[in-house]
Protein backbone atom coordinates (compact mmCIF):
# COMPACT_ATOMS: atom_id res chain seq x y z
CA UNK A 1 0.00 0.00 0.00
CA UNK A 2 2.17 2.58 -1.30
CA UNK A 3 -0.45 5.14 -0.90
CA UNK A 4 -0.94 4.86 2.51
CA UNK A 5 3.41 5.38 3.22
CA UNK A 6 3.22 8.39 0.42
CA UNK A 7 0.59 10.09 2.59
CA UNK A 8 1.95 10.16 5.88
CA UNK A 9 5.15 10.56 5.01
CA UNK A 10 4.50 13.66 3.15
CA UNK A 11 2.44 14.64 6.16
CA UNK A 12 4.99 14.08 8.82
CA UNK A 13 7.54 16.07 6.68
CA UNK A 14 5.32 19.15 6.98
CA UNK A 15 4.18 18.02 10.68
CA UNK A 16 6.80 16.84 12.70
CA UNK A 17 8.38 17.92 15.59
CA UNK A 18 12.01 18.45 15.87
CA UNK A 19 13.65 15.99 18.69
CA UNK A 20 17.28 15.50 18.90
CA UNK A 21 16.62 11.83 18.51
CA UNK A 22 15.81 12.22 15.25
CA UNK A 23 18.57 14.11 13.92
CA UNK A 24 20.96 11.20 14.84
CA UNK A 25 21.73 7.95 13.55
CA UNK A 26 24.14 6.85 16.46
CA UNK A 27 22.26 3.48 17.24
CA UNK A 28 23.30 3.75 20.77
CA UNK A 29 21.56 6.98 21.11
CA UNK A 30 18.55 5.86 19.32
CA UNK A 31 17.72 3.14 21.70
CA UNK A 32 18.42 4.87 24.56
CA UNK A 33 15.69 7.36 23.15
CA UNK A 34 13.27 4.26 22.20
CA UNK A 35 13.77 2.92 26.24
CA UNK A 36 13.26 5.98 27.77
CA UNK A 37 9.98 6.95 25.37
CA UNK A 38 8.36 3.72 26.59
CA UNK A 39 5.68 4.52 28.90
CA UNK A 40 6.78 7.81 28.85
CA UNK A 41 5.72 11.22 27.01
CA UNK A 42 7.72 12.95 24.74
CA UNK A 43 7.95 16.14 27.09
CA UNK A 44 8.73 14.00 30.19
CA UNK A 45 11.15 11.79 28.41
CA UNK A 46 13.11 14.68 26.41
CA UNK A 47 14.70 16.05 29.79
CA UNK A 48 16.07 12.31 30.69
CA UNK A 49 17.65 11.69 27.10
CA UNK A 50 19.43 14.80 27.30
CA UNK A 51 20.76 13.89 30.68
CA UNK A 52 22.29 10.16 29.63
CA UNK A 53 23.49 11.35 26.57
CA UNK A 54 25.42 13.99 28.12
CA UNK A 55 26.85 11.72 31.60
CA UNK A 56 26.80 8.69 29.02
CA UNK A 57 28.18 9.80 25.45
CA UNK A 58 29.34 6.27 25.09
CA UNK A 59 27.87 2.77 25.37
CA UNK A 60 31.25 1.82 27.55
CA UNK A 61 30.30 4.43 30.07
CA UNK A 62 26.77 3.17 30.69
CA UNK A 63 28.48 -0.25 30.79
CA UNK A 64 31.31 0.65 33.73
CA UNK A 65 28.77 3.12 35.39
CA UNK A 66 27.66 2.64 38.93
CA UNK A 67 23.94 0.74 38.86
CA UNK A 68 23.14 3.38 41.83
CA UNK A 69 24.70 6.37 39.78
CA UNK A 70 22.23 5.01 36.58
CA UNK A 71 18.84 4.71 39.10
CA UNK A 72 19.63 7.98 40.04
CA UNK A 73 19.62 9.63 36.80
CA UNK A 74 16.57 7.60 35.82
CA UNK A 75 14.86 8.56 38.63
CA UNK A 76 11.29 9.84 38.24
CA UNK A 77 11.24 7.86 35.04
CA UNK A 78 9.93 4.83 36.73
CA UNK A 79 9.50 1.23 35.57
CA UNK A 80 13.21 0.92 36.75
CA UNK A 81 13.39 -2.40 35.22
CA UNK A 82 14.20 -0.53 32.21
CA UNK A 83 17.29 1.32 33.01
CA UNK A 84 18.74 -1.86 34.95
CA UNK A 85 18.63 -3.83 31.56
CA UNK A 86 19.99 -0.97 29.83
CA UNK A 87 22.95 -1.18 31.27
CA UNK A 88 22.99 -4.88 31.50
CA UNK A 89 22.57 -4.85 27.37
CA UNK A 90 25.45 -1.92 27.54
CA UNK A 91 28.03 -4.50 29.41
CA UNK A 92 26.26 -7.38 26.14
CA UNK A 93 27.23 -5.09 23.86
CA UNK A 94 30.91 -4.62 24.87
CA UNK A 95 31.21 -7.87 25.73
CA UNK A 96 29.32 -10.18 22.82
CA UNK A 97 30.01 -7.32 19.89
CA UNK A 98 33.48 -6.03 20.82
CA UNK A 99 31.69 -2.38 22.02
CA UNK A 100 30.18 -1.94 18.79
CA UNK A 101 26.16 -1.58 18.80
CA UNK A 102 24.74 -4.30 16.69
CA UNK A 103 23.37 -3.44 13.24
CA UNK A 104 20.92 -6.31 12.21
CA UNK A 105 17.21 -6.52 13.60
CA UNK A 106 18.51 -10.19 14.15
CA UNK A 107 21.42 -9.28 16.67
CA UNK A 108 19.67 -6.19 18.67
CA UNK A 109 16.79 -8.28 19.19
CA UNK A 110 18.90 -10.57 21.52
CA UNK A 111 20.13 -7.80 23.49
CA UNK A 112 18.26 -7.45 27.07
CA UNK A 113 15.03 -5.29 27.54
CA UNK A 114 14.54 -5.47 23.87
CA UNK A 115 11.31 -7.02 22.46
CA UNK A 116 10.52 -6.54 18.42
CA UNK A 117 9.26 -2.83 18.98
CA UNK A 118 13.04 -1.57 20.32
CA UNK A 119 14.52 -3.63 17.55
CA UNK A 120 12.67 -2.66 14.90
CA UNK A 121 12.74 0.67 16.01
CA UNK A 122 16.49 0.90 15.84
CA UNK A 123 16.97 -1.29 13.01
CA UNK A 124 14.71 0.74 10.73
CA UNK A 125 15.85 4.25 12.13
CA UNK A 126 19.86 3.91 12.67
CA UNK A 127 20.46 0.91 9.45
CA UNK A 128 17.23 1.75 7.29
CA UNK A 129 15.92 -2.10 7.65
CA UNK A 130 12.57 -2.70 6.72
CA UNK A 131 11.32 -3.31 9.84
CA UNK A 132 7.76 -2.44 10.92
CA UNK A 133 7.25 -0.83 14.51
CA UNK A 134 4.25 -1.43 16.30
CA UNK A 135 3.79 1.01 19.30
CA UNK A 136 0.36 1.54 20.86
CA UNK A 137 0.34 4.78 18.72
CA UNK A 138 0.65 2.28 15.86
CA UNK A 139 -1.90 0.14 17.03
CA UNK A 140 -4.58 2.92 17.80
CA UNK A 141 -3.91 4.05 14.06
CA UNK A 142 -4.20 0.97 12.17
CA UNK A 143 -6.89 -0.59 13.76
CA UNK A 144 -9.28 2.82 13.27
CA UNK A 145 -7.52 2.49 9.79
CA UNK A 146 -8.36 -0.63 9.03
CA UNK A 147 -11.56 -1.30 11.21
CA UNK A 148 -9.77 -3.95 13.13
CA UNK A 149 -11.37 -4.88 16.47
CA UNK A 150 -9.29 -7.92 17.76
CA UNK A 151 -7.84 -6.91 20.69
CA UNK A 152 -4.74 -6.08 21.10
CA UNK A 153 -3.24 -7.33 24.10
CA UNK A 154 -4.53 -10.84 22.73
CA UNK A 155 -2.06 -13.36 21.07
CA UNK A 156 -4.07 -13.24 17.67
CA UNK A 157 -3.87 -9.72 17.95
CA UNK A 158 -0.25 -8.88 18.24
CA UNK A 159 0.26 -11.22 15.48
CA UNK A 160 -2.45 -9.35 12.65
CA UNK A 161 -1.45 -5.83 13.54
CA UNK A 162 2.29 -6.88 12.82
CA UNK A 163 1.54 -8.20 9.86
CA UNK A 164 -0.38 -5.13 8.90
CA UNK A 165 2.16 -2.85 9.54
CA UNK A 166 4.46 -5.18 7.93
CA UNK A 167 2.20 -4.63 4.56
CA UNK A 168 1.98 -1.43 4.64
CA UNK A 169 5.88 -0.40 5.22
CA UNK A 170 7.98 1.12 2.43
CA UNK A 171 10.61 -0.94 2.27
CA UNK A 172 12.55 2.26 0.14
CA UNK A 173 11.73 4.44 3.01
CA UNK A 174 11.48 2.96 6.31
CA UNK A 175 12.98 4.92 8.50
CA UNK A 176 10.63 7.64 7.73
CA UNK A 177 7.40 5.76 7.67
CA UNK A 178 8.02 4.25 11.10
CA UNK A 179 8.58 7.87 12.39
CA UNK A 180 5.68 9.04 10.73
CA UNK A 181 3.14 6.14 11.68
CA UNK A 182 4.37 6.77 15.28
CA UNK A 183 4.08 10.44 14.88
CA UNK A 184 0.55 10.76 13.41
CA UNK A 185 -0.57 7.87 15.85
CA UNK A 186 0.80 10.72 18.68
CA UNK A 187 -0.51 13.89 17.42
CA UNK A 188 -3.25 12.99 14.54
CA UNK A 189 -5.43 10.32 15.68
CA UNK A 190 -4.86 10.72 20.16
CA UNK A 191 -7.13 8.43 21.69
CA UNK A 192 -9.43 11.05 22.42
CA UNK A 193 -10.56 13.92 20.53
CA UNK A 194 -8.61 12.33 17.29
CA UNK A 195 -8.35 15.11 14.93
CA UNK A 196 -10.03 13.74 11.97
CA UNK A 197 -10.25 16.86 9.83
CA UNK A 198 -6.54 17.21 9.59
CA UNK A 199 -5.97 13.60 9.14
CA UNK A 200 -4.15 12.81 5.77
CA UNK A 201 -5.94 9.32 5.84
CA UNK A 202 -9.84 10.70 6.03
CA UNK A 203 -10.52 8.95 3.18
CA UNK A 204 -9.39 5.73 3.17
CA UNK A 205 -9.92 5.28 7.00
CA UNK A 206 -12.30 2.87 7.57
CA UNK A 207 -13.37 3.37 11.38
CA UNK A 208 -13.49 6.97 10.24
CA UNK A 209 -16.50 5.96 7.27
CA UNK A 210 -17.81 3.15 10.12
CA UNK A 211 -18.09 5.49 12.63
CA UNK A 212 -16.35 2.68 14.98
CA UNK A 213 -13.01 4.94 15.33
CA UNK A 214 -14.01 6.26 18.96
CA UNK A 215 -14.43 2.39 20.28
CA UNK A 216 -10.73 1.17 18.55
CA UNK A 217 -8.69 -0.04 19.83
CA UNK A 218 -10.31 -2.62 21.71
CA UNK A 219 -8.83 -4.27 24.74
CA UNK A 220 -9.40 -7.82 26.07
CA UNK A 221 -8.21 -7.46 30.06
CA UNK A 222 -8.81 -4.79 31.90
CA UNK A 223 -5.36 -4.44 34.18
CA UNK A 224 -6.17 -5.55 37.44
CA UNK A 225 -4.44 -2.97 40.61
CA UNK A 226 -3.60 -4.40 44.13
CA UNK A 227 -3.83 -2.16 46.88
CA UNK A 228 -0.97 -2.07 49.41
CA UNK A 229 -0.88 -0.76 52.97
CA UNK A 230 2.91 1.04 53.41
CA UNK A 231 4.01 2.00 56.82
CA UNK A 232 7.69 3.54 56.69
CA UNK A 233 9.23 3.61 60.00
CA UNK A 234 11.86 7.34 59.69
CA UNK A 235 13.86 7.16 62.57
CA UNK A 236 15.46 10.23 63.94
CA UNK A 237 18.28 10.85 66.04
CA UNK A 238 18.90 14.59 64.71
CA UNK A 239 21.79 13.28 62.19
CA UNK A 240 21.17 10.14 60.54
CA UNK A 241 18.35 7.39 59.58
CA UNK A 242 18.34 4.03 58.51
CA UNK A 243 17.47 3.05 54.85
CA UNK A 244 17.43 0.08 52.75
CA UNK A 245 18.07 -1.32 49.33
CA UNK A 246 15.19 -3.02 48.31
CA UNK A 247 15.43 -6.51 46.66
CA UNK A 248 14.40 -8.76 43.67
CA UNK A 249 10.58 -9.45 42.66
CA UNK A 250 9.10 -6.91 44.27
CA UNK A 251 8.45 -3.29 42.49
CA UNK A 252 11.16 -0.41 42.83
CA UNK A 253 14.20 -3.47 42.46
CA UNK A 254 17.38 -1.78 43.54
CA UNK A 255 16.43 1.04 44.61
CA UNK A 256 16.29 2.39 48.04
CA UNK A 257 13.44 3.29 50.82
CA UNK A 258 12.90 3.44 54.65
CA UNK A 259 12.63 0.19 56.88
CA UNK A 260 8.89 -0.98 55.63
CA UNK A 261 5.85 -2.56 57.37
CA UNK A 262 3.72 -3.81 54.53
CA UNK A 263 0.32 -4.63 55.71
CA UNK A 264 -2.70 -6.21 53.83
CA UNK A 265 -5.62 -4.01 55.26
CA UNK A 266 -5.89 -0.34 55.71
CA UNK A 267 -6.08 1.18 59.26
CA UNK A 268 -2.87 1.58 62.02
CA UNK A 269 0.08 0.13 62.17
CA UNK A 270 -1.00 -3.43 64.26
CA UNK A 271 -0.47 -3.88 67.49
CA UNK A 272 1.65 -7.03 66.77
CA UNK A 273 4.07 -5.72 64.65
CA UNK A 274 4.26 -2.71 66.76
CA UNK A 275 5.33 -5.10 69.60
CA UNK A 276 7.80 -7.15 67.40
CA UNK A 277 9.38 -4.33 66.01
CA UNK A 278 9.84 -2.88 69.77
CA UNK A 279 8.55 0.67 68.75
CA UNK A 280 7.67 3.64 71.54
CA UNK A 281 6.48 6.58 71.11
CA UNK A 282 5.54 6.87 67.31
CA UNK A 283 3.54 9.16 65.45
CA UNK A 284 1.82 9.63 62.40
CA UNK A 285 3.82 12.46 60.11
CA UNK A 286 2.14 12.03 56.87
CA UNK A 287 0.33 9.83 54.63
CA UNK A 288 0.35 9.69 50.61
CA UNK A 289 -0.97 7.58 47.86
CA UNK A 290 1.04 6.72 45.28
CA UNK A 291 -0.46 4.80 41.67
CA UNK A 292 1.69 1.99 39.67
CA UNK A 293 0.35 0.75 36.72
CA UNK A 294 -1.04 -2.41 38.90
CA UNK A 295 -0.39 -1.58 42.45
CA UNK A 296 -2.20 1.18 44.20
CA UNK A 297 0.08 1.92 47.24
CA UNK A 298 -1.26 3.56 50.38
CA UNK A 299 2.03 4.98 52.84
CA UNK A 300 1.93 5.85 55.86
CA UNK A 301 5.29 8.02 57.25
CA UNK A 302 5.87 7.46 60.92
CA UNK A 303 8.22 9.45 63.29
CA UNK A 304 10.62 6.99 65.21
CA UNK A 305 12.68 8.98 68.23
CA UNK A 306 14.43 5.41 69.37
CA UNK A 307 18.14 4.36 69.16
CA UNK A 308 17.08 0.97 67.96
CA UNK A 309 20.08 -0.68 66.47
CA UNK A 310 18.71 -1.77 62.89
CA UNK A 311 21.33 -4.24 61.73
CA UNK A 312 19.54 -5.33 58.95
CA UNK A 313 19.54 -1.57 57.58
CA UNK A 314 21.97 0.86 56.40
CA UNK A 315 22.69 3.55 58.59
CA UNK A 316 23.16 7.09 56.70
CA UNK A 317 23.54 10.64 57.08
CA UNK A 318 19.65 12.30 56.51
CA UNK A 319 22.07 15.50 54.61
CA UNK A 320 23.06 12.55 52.59
CA UNK A 321 20.02 11.00 51.51
CA UNK A 322 20.42 12.41 48.10
CA UNK A 323 22.51 10.13 46.96
CA UNK A 324 20.88 7.26 47.36
CA UNK A 325 17.66 6.91 44.16
CA UNK A 326 14.88 6.65 45.55
CA UNK A 327 11.13 5.65 44.48
CA UNK A 328 9.30 9.05 43.72
CA UNK A 329 6.65 8.26 46.31
CA UNK A 330 9.87 8.77 49.10
CA UNK A 331 11.05 11.40 46.38
CA UNK A 332 7.20 13.56 46.94
CA UNK A 333 7.69 13.02 50.86
CA UNK A 334 11.20 14.54 51.24
CA UNK A 335 10.06 17.33 49.10
CA UNK A 336 6.64 17.99 51.18
CA UNK A 337 6.38 20.35 53.82
CA UNK A 338 5.10 17.38 55.87
CA UNK A 339 9.53 16.09 55.81
CA UNK A 340 10.85 16.05 59.09
CA UNK A 341 13.70 16.72 58.33
N1 LIG B 1 7.84 7.47 21.07
C1 LIG B 1 8.56 6.35 20.90
N2 LIG B 1 9.49 6.51 19.96
C2 LIG B 1 9.38 7.78 19.52
C3 LIG B 1 10.08 8.55 18.58
N3 LIG B 1 11.09 8.04 17.90
N4 LIG B 1 9.68 9.81 18.40
C4 LIG B 1 8.66 10.32 19.10
N5 LIG B 1 7.98 9.65 20.00
C5 LIG B 1 8.33 8.39 20.23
Amino acid sequence: MDRFSTLITAWYRQNARELPWRETNNPYFIWLSEIILQQTRVEQGLPYYLKFTKNYPLISDLASAKQDQVLNDWQGLGYYSRARNLQTAAQQVMNDFKGEFPKTYDEIITLKGIGDYTASAISSFAFNESKAVVDGNVYRLLSRYLDIHTPIDSTLGKKEFKLAAEKLIDPKNPAEHNQAIMEMGAMVCTPKNPNCQSCPLIDSCQGFANGSFLELPKKEKKTKVRNRYFHYLLFDDGQSTFINKRGKKDVWEGLYDFPLIEQTEKGELSKENISNWKLENIEVITELKHVLSHQRIYATFWKVDSQIEMSAYQKVKISELGDYPMPQLLIRYLESSANIW
